[in-house]
């Protein structure tokens, strides 16, 4: 149909027009780039995730420390992410750009339909790149890492603590997992854990009740969004 994709190509260019004006009000401008995020195709997550995304990230209360999100693709969530740093935090994107991994055993083949497949489209890193850059969210603030997990975040963790905000969007039990395992400790006191998929695939849902148990984490679980979504502050 020709006309929705009209509607969302006018939203996502008065979206870009609208994040140029530096003066307006953060929240105006905060609500444009969701809205051009969502229109122009740069995000996998709902609005809803979205908006909740920009609030936790915009909390005064969160400790002192950088964002991470480990699963980028097209850098629609980093784009608000580094938004709501206003420049003051550094932000981190990790991904391999290569398409998702193979499962594991413990994915009980929950998801099986998207191994292999590109979430950050042909172009990888570039789309992400491109997203941050077109809505107003790049700076030098802003590092992205290509590369398998596995492999680029043991020589980065050192440089990442204090985290204020993980976010994992992953997908899968090992990807998340080997996540949390590397990056936990370096989440500050009263800084967010917000895992994507938690209610969306089992595996992931196993990989963080697994990781919470063994560390007696007792933090409740927050659900954003019934059919995806949910966080928890650290408490230490
Ligand atoms: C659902 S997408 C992320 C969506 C994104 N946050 C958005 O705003 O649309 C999941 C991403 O995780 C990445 N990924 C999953 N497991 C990985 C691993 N072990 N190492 C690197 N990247 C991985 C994939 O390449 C994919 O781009």
């Amino acid at each position: 149909m020709i006309f929705p994709r009209i509607k969302k190509m006018i939203k996502a260019v008065t979206a870009r027009l609208v994040l140029a004006v530096k003066f307006l009000p953060r929240e105006i401008r905060a609500a444009f780039l969701i809205m051009g995020v969502e229109a122009a195709g740069r995000s996998m997550l709902s609005p809803r995730r979205l908006i909740s995304l920009y609030f936790h990230c915009s909390d005064p209360m969160l400790p002192q420390g950088c964002f991470v999100e480990c699963g980028v693709a097209r850098g629609g969530s980093l784009a608000i992410m580094s938004f709501a740093s206003a420049g003051k935090r550094s932000v981190w994107g990790f991904d391999s750009f290569e398409g998702m991994p193979q499962l594991t055993e413990e994915d009980k083949s929950d998801g099986e339909e998207w191994v292999g497949y590109r979430c950050s489209g042909p172009d990888g890193l570039r789309e992400a790149q491109r997203t941050l850059k077109s809505f107003h969210a790049a700076g030098d603030w802003v590092k992205l890492v290509r590369g398998w997990f596995e492999d680029t975040l043991p020589p980065a963790v050192a440089g990442l603590a204090p985290i204020a905000v993980l976010r994992l969007d992953n997908d899968w039990y090992e990807s998340t997992r080997f996540c949390l395992e590397t990056l936990y400790a370096s989440v500050a006191e009263g800084g967010l854990v917000i895992i994507d998929d938690y209610h969306t695939f089992i595996g992931c849902k196993t990989a963080v009740d697994e990781f919470r148990q063994k560390r007696g984490i007792t933090s409740p679980m927050i659900t954003t969004e019934s059919c995806s979504e949910a966080y928890w502050r650290k408490l230490v």
